[in-house]
């Protein structure tokens, strides 16, 4: 089954069709600028820029930056606030007419990594971290997802995580990679004390170069990178549209 699968992030909104059942990216993938202010109207506008561009008339997943629960946007760290409360699965659908689900970025990459990348076939406790213009994560206990874990946004040396150990702060505040190894480390290391899963998937912007940090990552769990790279969000929120298993 093909869904056109939809990855919106702080910074781009990315889309190709995605073969369900293999995973594979089966048309050249679509990048757009998110656009500024990221308000409820202007993403849906994209984002049916996007369903116009693949002339798309089947399903359609889309992952977003925040918590979601049943299409409803319940957070919003770095999108316009405008966006809670609104129902964002209702708002696409009658903007294209046709079958579409919402779930948060995290768990889409989730899903992806774990029944197609780093993850496939692992069982225990699972995270996945992914570092981009956020921190967002995704937890799983036996390959089953628990939804909107928002481990982002516990508090470092008094301070929101990701404002700490995000790609954003080490590519705005030049960070050397040893200084944001040592970052993500001490991150890393407070989550293990409250959730010791067996394995770490670390994605996003930085997942290519993690020969870079990994050197600086102490903790005790197995710590891999993703394998899907930035094409993960796209291929799991394909999984997550409606009508796929
Ligand atoms: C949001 C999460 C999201 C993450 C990555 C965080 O700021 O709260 O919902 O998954 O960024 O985009």
């Amino acid at each position: 089954m093909e869904v056109l699968g939809i990855d919106i992030g702080g910074t781009g909104i990315k889309g190709a069709p995605v073969d369900t059942k293999t995973g594979a990216i089966t048309r050249d993938r679509l990048r757009i600028l998110t656009p500024q202010p990221a308000t409820p109207g202007a993403i849906i506008d994209t984002v049916k820029a996007i369903v116009d561009h693949y002339k798309w008339t089947g399903p359609v997943g889309c992952g977003f930056p925040a918590v979601i629960k049943d299409g409803c946007v319940h957070t919003a760290s770095n999108i316009s606030s405008d966006w809670i409360g609104v129902n964002a699965r209702d708002l696409l659908q009658e903007a294209t007419g046709l079958s579409t689900n919402f779930l948060n970025d995290a768990d889409a990459a989730g899903l992806a990594e774990m029944r197609f990348g780093a993850g496939r076939s692992q069982t225990g406790l699972v995270l996945i971290v992914t570092l981009g213009t956020g921190i967002g994560t995704s937890v799983f206990i036996n390959q089953t997802l628990i939804p909107n874990t928002e481990l982002g946004h516990i508090e470092l040396r008094g301070k929101d995580a990701e404002k700490r150990a995000s790609e954003r702060v080490r590519i705005t505040r030049k960070l050397s990679w040893k200084k944001w190894g040592i970052r993500v480390d001490e991150y890393l290391t407070a989550i293990e004390a409250l959730l010791w899963p067996d394995m770490i998937i670390i994605g996003g912007g930085a997942s290519r170069k993690h020969e870079r940090y990994f050197p600086y990552l102490t903790v005790s769990a197995q710590i891999v990178p993703a394998q899907l790279r930035n094409q993960a969000g796209i291929i799991g929120a394909a999984l997550a549209a409606p009508g796929i298993e």
